[in-house]
């Protein structure tokens, strides 16, 4: 359920027979009570539920603004339901890689068929890919039955559209070239009871050459520490275990506040914070990973045991036509840093593949940092070039099939590393965060170690949402099953 008492209080003092307010977050109370009202009518006249359904696609950033839309459209009485046949459907988009735009393209034909069969059915996209125009056009184009489209910079309004959708037909598009402000204090849904993200910072400053967030989230931004701080004591006592604070480049925290606060400096209090008992955060740049963060998550337990820095490639050459401002050596030592000061630490990374003027000796020294940091886990992508940045105008595009070639090499060396570092762990007894009920065999639960990754183990639903000292007793690659000791 949607949490906020301050946002609550604002919703039932609303007199919906006065104009909208102008200020926020009053304005958006106002449209969620008129949303209410709305949705209360219809429910009355159908004598049946109206539900929703948000499909999210992209990363933890898009993951919690979909907890925030769920929020609202909890709030405004709507039932979440099982599948996209539903009175409400929202895909909130990536448009990171090519292939993310069309998996959304694909689900939002399907959904046009829904709402042929569905009369007062409402269909909405948002995130990062409306950003684009080129995709705007294309709705309007070929997806009219779309009702609503808004983007990432104006979030915070979809009570309000989410109203006029309601109260009119035909398309309502609002979409942003920057973001106003940062409104705090609207309801957000959970998925998960026991564990939550947190914004830290919004946007990216870092322009990557390959890179089309900075484009579609905006400049950074950063939440003010008692925002932060506020909201996590918030979800702690509301049953909240584990935190993760999220932003494009974490190191960057702060720096745009009128009286600054360094990264370290928030995750140090944040770790003050009594009850909540893990803490991991999202995105670290590798060019600005300082050793104060180093040694705050050194001391303080209750930060995950996992770094997440993302290499992109290991050649020189490369980094450097990327705007990465690391070089292959900087990323090794820093790596080694970690781990010489973090015992037991895992090191995970995103490896981009097929970058203009990319070959096989670029892929070598890829390989050999694979090899030389010995990852316990990869994400590793294909380049996917985005029209507007940099890297697409760079005339040595590379083909497909080499693409798909130097894709295999990469992969299998990540496959190899990660495998013996798993390994190592199994006979140990950790702890671990009980998360759900395994999906294959429901005699299980799933529960995620510190060092992020997944260990099963014979149980039930009840221990769901608690840290559990787990034995690792067989490694199966990149996971475990274990038993509770
Ligand atoms: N801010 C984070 C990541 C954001 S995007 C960071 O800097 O690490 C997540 C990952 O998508 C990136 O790390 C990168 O590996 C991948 N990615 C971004 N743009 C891409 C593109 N054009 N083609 C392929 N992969 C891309
Ligand atoms: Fe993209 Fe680079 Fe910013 Fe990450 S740091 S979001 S890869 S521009
Ligand atoms: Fe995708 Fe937007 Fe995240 S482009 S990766 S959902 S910031």
């Amino acid at each position: 359920m949607a949490i906020n008492e301050r946002f609550e209080q604002l919703v039932l003092e609303t007199d919906l027979n006065s104009p909208a307010p102008e200020n926020e977050p009053a304005r958006q109370a106002w449209f969620l009570a008129r949303a209410r009202m709305i949705t209360q009518k219809r429910i009355k006249e159908e004598g049946r539920p109206l539900t929703f359904r948000v499909e999210t696609f992209g990363c933890q950033m898009n993951a919690r603004d979909s907890e925030k839309i769920i929020g609202i459209l909890e709030s405004a009485g709507f039932t979440e339901a099982e599948s996209e046949d539903a009175d409400f459907l929202i895909y909130n988009t990536c448009t990171v890689r090519d292939n993310a735009d069309q998996r959304v393209f694909g689900r939002l034909g399907r959904a046009g068929h829904l709402k042929k069969n569905r009369p007062g059915m409402k269909i909405a996209v948002c995130g990062c890919m409306v950003q684009e125009k080129s995709n705007v056009e294309k709705i309007r184009k070929s997806y009219r039955f779309v009702d609503l489209v808004f983007g990432t910079h104006n979030l915070y309004r979809f009570a309000e559209y989410l109203c006029s959708c309601l109260e009119s037909d035909g398309m309502v598009v609002e979409i942003w070239d920057r973001a106003d402000r940062i409104v705090e204090a609207l309801p957000v849904a959970r998925k998960y009871p026991f564990k939550s993200g947190t914004n830290i910072t919004f946007g990216c400053n870092n322009f990557c050459s390959y890179c089309i967030v900075p484009y579609v989230r905006g400049r950074e931004r950063s939440r003010t520490p008692v925002e932060i701080l506020s909201e996590c004591e918030r979800l702690v006592s509301d049953g909240v275990v584990e935190i993760m604070l999220l932003g494009q480049n974490v190191n960057s925290y702060g720096k745009d506040l009128d009286t600054p606060c360094t990264f370290a400096e928030l995750l140090t209090e944040v770790c003050k914070i009594e009850g909540l008992q893990r803490i991991r955060f999202m995105t670290p740049h590798p060019k600005d990973l300082s050793d104060e963060v180093i040694e705050v998550v050194r001391s303080n337990e209750k930060i995950a045991r996992h770094i997440h820095l993302p290499l992109q490639s290991g050649s020189d050459r490369i980094l450097a036509r990327m705007n990465r401002h690391y070089s292959k050596e900087q990323y090794i030592a820093l790596a080694q840093k970690i781990r010489d000061r973090i015992p037991d630490v895992s090191i995970t990374t995103d490896i981009i593949v097929g970058f203009p003027g990319e070959n096989d000796r670029d892929i070598d020294d890829t390989i050999d940092v694979v090899r030389r940091v010995g990852f316990d886990n990869a994400f590793t992508f294909i380049y996917s070039k985005r029209a507007g940045t940099p890297a697409a105008k760079m005339p040595d595009q590379v083909p497909d099939e080499e693409k798909n070639r130097m894709f295999d090499r990469v992969l299998k060396a990540v496959q190899e590393t990660a495998h013996g570092r798993a390994e190592r762990l199994t006979g140990r007894t950790m702890e671990a965060l009980a998360e759900e009920v395994n999906v294959k065999d429901s005699s299980y639960i799933t529960a995620r170690l510190s060092n992020n990754m997944l260990v099963h183990v014979p149980g039930d639903p009840s221990m769901i949402g608690k840290m559990l000292q787990v034995r690792l007793d067989e490694c199966r690659g990149f996971y475990f099953f274990g038993t509770v000791v």
